[in-house]
Formats: structure tokens, sequence, C-alpha cells
């Protein structure tokens, strides 16, 4: 069942969507050869406690940390460590609050340092199939329109999406109806209303769509070692078209 938000409902959302965003923003400025991402776990705590959120992400079904970290062939879900990052990684940063009981989520991928022109446009890609999906997040439209957009412009480019792991409707709950897969077909799926608030999320694969998950429970890779990257937004459907909730300024 899809939840419709009231007005301050939403409001709530973009508070908690906007705290998600700056926190990721100041994340994104200490990514650095020879940072931890066990360092950048800490900092995600300390400005949630600054701004008086909660972490989604820490205790959620036993996920021991506030923040996720996925290195190059990491696809979601990667844990914080003491390795230090290094000069050509590509880090994925996930992030999640709430604010008075509502949710917020977002995901970066960042370069650490200077990166190789391939793993530089996947990430370029990966963002620009979100912002493809989230442009046909209209009322009216149906979710087949979003999900067709940031494939067909995933695959275009030679990438592949991932298929076992999907965007999902937010709010009360970090994962509300609907499941959105980043692959389908135009037309297709429920039809999308405003005070739908979406987290539209491509995780997109350099190599094959497959991915396993580590023995650590957590950790999910790509199947074939190549890199993957990850960009989420929450967007609220409106009369006047979609409202990125996490943008980041
Ligand atoms: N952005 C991720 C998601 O939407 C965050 C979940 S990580 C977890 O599923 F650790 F909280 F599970
Ligand atoms: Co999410």
């Amino acid at each position: 069942m899809v939840v419709l938000k009231l007005p301050e409902e939403v409001s709530r959302l973009r508070i908690s969507n906007r705290i998600v965003a700056e926190i990721l923003a100041e994340l994104r400025e200490r990514v650095k050869p020879g940072e931890t991402t066990r360092e950048l776990n800490r900092l995600s705590e300390e400005l949630s406690r600054k701004n008086r959120v909660i972490p989604a992400f820490k205790g959620y079904r036993g996920y021991p940390f506030a923040l996720c970290t996925s290195v190059n062939g990491e696809v979601v879900h990667g844990m914080p460590s003491d390795r230090p990052l290094l000069t050509g990684d590509i880090l994925s940063l996930d992030f999640g609050v709430i604010y008075k009981g509502y949710y917020g989520d977002a995901a970066i991928t960042v370069p650490v340092g200077n990166v190789s022109a391939a793993a530089t446009r996947l990430m370029r890609v990966t963002e620009q199939g979100l912002y493809n999906g989230i442009e046909q997040a209209l009322a009216g439209n149906r979710l087949g329109d979003i999900s067709a957009a940031v494939q067909g412009c995933v695959e275009a480019a030679g990438f592949s999406v991932v298929r076992d792991f999907v965007g999902h409707g937010i709010g009360k709950s970090m994962h509300e109806d609907p499941q959105i897969p980043n692959y389908g077909v135009p037309g297709r799926g429920i039809e999308l209303r405003p005070g739908m608030v979406l987290a539209i999320e491509p995780m997109v694969n350099q190599g094959g769509y497959r991915v396993r998950v580590l023995s650590d429970g957590w950790t999910v890779v790509t199947e074939d070692g190549s890199l993957s990257a990850h960009f989420e937004h929450s967007v609220a459907i409106t009369e006047n078209g979609p409202e990125i909730l996490s943008r980041i300024q």
C-alpha cells in the first residue's frame, strides 16, 4: 500500500532530507587519500547529534553503523573500516536520519583524489540516470516511467543496473511501498500521485549487473569485480513536478 503524505508530513520530510544532504556535503569534503571510512562514520554521528536527528541506519536490521561506505567494487551497504582510502578509489556514501519520526535518505559517489576517466564516467552516468528518473516523477506518470528512464540512460552508456536492490517509498518508515526498480517498462506499474515521496537510487555497475553479499552479511559487491556507483535522492511528487528533498546545495 502506497501512503500519500499530507503537506505537514512533506514539511518534515523536507527537513530530514535537507539535514541528510547537508551532512553528505560535509562528509564529501572530508573524502581524501589517507582518510578512513571509520572516521567518516564517526563524523556522520557527530553531525547527527549537532542537528538533533537520529541516524536512521544504525541498528536497522542489526546494521552496526550510521553510514554505509562502499568502495570500488562494493555496490551498497559497505561497512566503515580502518582501511585508509587510496587515490583512485571511488566511494559511495549512503546516509539517512530520522527527524520527528520522518526519514531522510540519500547517497552520493565521490572520487578519492584523481580517479580514472572510466570511473568518472561511471559516476556521471549514474547521477545522470538518477536525474533522468527524477524527471519522470510526475503526477499521472507511472512507476515504470521512472525505472525505464534510469535504465535507458545507464545502458546507453554501456553500463548495467543492479536488479537485486531497488529504491523505495519513504516516510514514517525508511522503506515503504512502492519498490522502485532501476529497470522497467514505460507506462507500467502504479500511477504516480501528488503526496508520494520516493527514494530513487540507481546502483550501476561498470560490468555485469550481478552482485553477491559478502560473508559479513551486509557488503554487496559486483560479481565480476567491476566498479559500481550509487546515487540516491528522496523526491516528493507535487502538482508542480518533482521536488528533490535531499538536494545538496
Ligand atoms: N539507502 C539504503 C536503503 O535505502 C540504506 C539502508 S542501509 C541499512 O536501503 F543499513 F540501513 F540497511
Ligand atoms: Co534508500
